[in-house]
């Protein structure tokens, strides 16, 4: 029987899966739902300052991106909390304990380092959360905090350093996914004495014109989550697992259990999820747990540590691959139905349908490996 407990930094959770710090944990009564709904642990909404921008009722904030009918992802222009730094300490943050998860708490960086220790001591003092996770990537806000101060490995030093000198729980520092190298925000953060890191927040986007008025959807820059964010986030979940020694938590565009074993497979000792939460609601929880663990006992993995990070020996750099033999598409004639996609895919002229049957070409094929993914009868395969 599969152990779905996980050790982060220092603080055991009954599984890996964390709710994200988003709207299903707006408050303790959510939180506190959540918890019973499974999670290992939970996280508020970011608490940070209120602004006269962050109360509620907003205004229209969210965008659900679709591609023909289906959503692939969502855009937000949410922003922090809109309960009070005093609301969490005197009620809210009991009540999700109440849940049974690890109370994770999410804390804005704030525009001076003294600000953000000060803030970390004030929730740490309740006594009511396990550990910590400083926001240092909200993608929304103008200029002197969120992505602002995650941009900057000297800024995300100090921010690291003022908060851990506040207080005796873990910190994890979620970072941003809006620059061009994130394992040198993420080297900066080690060196400050961070216990984690959560990759990542989401992703600075534009929701898009409506044609008909000619107006935008939304009328600014929000973050882009869900499954079409995927392939961004491992892009620098990987890198950051190859280069750094502490725990790593990953979120963006979990839709399901495989997505929660690749982050596994990639180094992730916990994994986050939020905008599917959004979209199926606490029920999945426990979905994607029973599908974790049918597939620990399938593969005969007993823990998570037994799989944890056995996908990252196998990335290389293109220079790598480019040195390795070339291999070329084949085709299966027995279980080839001519449909003729491949040769509709491929531009390299390698696949041809002549008397009846389809064929590849060697002298032609790049072995780029589209036909591959595109047959719908699995008959085609690159072979050396
Ligand atoms: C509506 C919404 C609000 C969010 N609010 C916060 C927040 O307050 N603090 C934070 O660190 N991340 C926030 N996030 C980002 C999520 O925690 C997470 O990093 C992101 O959604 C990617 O995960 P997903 O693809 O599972 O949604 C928010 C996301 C959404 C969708």
């Amino acid at each position: 029987m599969a152990e779905l407990q996980v050790n982060f930094a220092g603080v055991n959770f009954r599984n890996p899966l964390v709710l994200a710090s988003a709207t299903p944990g707006w408050d303790g009564l959510r939180l506190k739902k959540a918890g019973e709904a499974g999670f290992g642990a939970v996280i508020p909404k970011t608490i940070g300052p209120i602004q006269d921008w962050a109360v509620h009722p907003r205004n229209g904030r969210l965008f659900l991106y679709r591609v023909g009918n289906r959503p692939v992802g969502m855009i937000n222009l949410e922003l922090f909390t809109t309960k009070t730094r005093e609301e969490w300490i005197a009620r809210d943050l009991a009540l999700a304990r109440e849940g049974g998860a690890k109370i994770f708490a999410s804390i804005l960086a704030m525009p001076e380092p003294e600000q953000t220790a000060e803030l970390a001591s004030q929730v740490e003092a309740t006594g009511l959360v396990d550990l910590f996770e400083l926001n240092v990537s909200c993608p929304m806000p103008a200029s002197t905090v969120g992505m602002h101060i995650g941009k900057n490995p000297e800024l995300t030093y100090r921010q690291v350093k003022a908060a851990k000198g506040a207080i005796k729980l873990p910190l994890s520092v979620k970072l941003t996914p809006n620059v061009a190298d994130m394992v040198e925000i993420a080297q900066a953060a080690v060196e400050a004495g961070v216990d984690a890191i959560t990759i990542s927040n989401s992703i600075r986007s534009f929701a898009g014109v409506d044609i008909e008025t000619g107006r935008p959807y939304l009328r600014g820059y929000g973050g882009y989550t869900g499954p079409a964010i995927k392939p961004i986030i491992m892009r620098h979940f990987s890198e950051v697992a190859r280069a750094v020694k502490v725990p790593l938590s990953a979120v963006g565009g979990v839709s399901s259990w495989r997505e929660v074993v690749e982050y596994i497979m990639l180094g992730a000792t916990t994994v986050q999820i939020a905008t599917t939460i959004m979209w199926e609601g606490l029920g999945k929880v426990q979905k994607i747990l029973d599908g974790l663990s049918e597939f620990m006992d399938r593969k005969g993995y007993r823990t998570i540590e037994d799989f944890r990070g056995i996908a990252l020996p196998y990335i290389k750099t293109v220079e790598e691959l480019a040195q390795e033999p070339p291999r070329f598409a084949t085709i299966d004639q027995e279980r080839c139905n001519n449909c003729d996609i491949c040769s509709r895919v491929c531009f390299y002229g390698a696949i041809r349908q002549e008397e009846g049957r389809t064929w590849a070409d060697k002298a032609s094929c790049d072995g780029c490996g589209l036909c591959v993914q595109w047959c719908p009868v699995g008959a085609i395969e690159l072979k050396e």
